[in-house]
């Protein structure tokens, strides 16, 4: 059983049973965080890009865990502390303990100086999962969809910072994706979005609206 286990924003927990695979981990000042970093459990923690809504509490939690990072080397360098860390690249791909994770291209800044956005595909439970991470529309998803079967897309919605409803959609259909997951949206005024307008727009993939706090079981 693979579980999807949203903590709010862009921050959300992939649980195959055996690993947990933490993603994008800013929950201290989320106004949406359903969970204290202090609780959080991980073996895996991957970070999309360096902006602070985004790498959050990585550095502490990965040191409590032993839990480790992967990302852009320049992301996961935290200033030297002392985690274990992958550092890869666009695409590269990485086998791991729950299966594969593969970076790709986001079309975002990074945060950081000498950094880029990226997003993922992730293979866990026999399912695969592209995150987007924060990310505008960009034709090259179909690429992505073309070289995996992509059973989840997690894509932030907001707009402001990223793409909104009407493009979220597009990409759904850009990557062929099965179901999709819409996050990074509601946080803050700024990025306030209905959800339901995803579902009016979404074609031949079911959109599931999960609030934060809530987990869905990814069939
Ligand atoms: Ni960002
Ligand atoms: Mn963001």
């Amino acid at each position: 059983m693979l579980t999807y286990n949203y903590y709010g924003h862009a921050c959300f927990l992939l649980d195959d049973g055996k690993c947990k695979v933490l993603v994008d981990p800013f929950l201290t000042g989320n106004p949406q965080a359903s969970i204290n970093e202090k609780d959080v459990e991980a073996d895996y923690i991957l970070i999309t890009h360096a902006h602070g809504d985004h790498l959050g509490d990585a550095a502490s939690i990965a040191f409590r865990t032993n839990a480790t990072c992967i990302g852009i080397p320049e992301v996961t360098d935290f200033g030297g502390q002392r985690v274990k860390t992958i550092g890869m690249n666009l695409g590269g791909t990485v086998k791991t303990d729950f299966g594969f994770v593969r970076m790709v291209p986001a079309l975002h800044s990074s945060g950081i100086g000498g950094g880029i956005a990226c997003g993922y595909v992730i293979g866990i439970g026999g399912k695969v999962i592209y995150f987007a991470g924060d990310t505008a529309l960009f034709s090259d998803m179909k690429l992505i969809g073309e070289r995996d079967k992509i059973d989840y897309a997690i894509l932030p919605i907001g707009g402001h910072y990223t793409m909104d409803p009407v493009d979220a959609a597009k990409a759904v259909t850009f990557l062929n994706a099965a179901n999709v997951i819409p996050l990074h949206y509601n946080t803050w005024g700024v990025i306030k979005q209905n959800a339901e307008d995803l579902v009016k727009l979404v074609k031949g993939a079911k959109v599931h609206i999960v609030k934060p706090g809530q987990s869905l079981e990814l069939l």
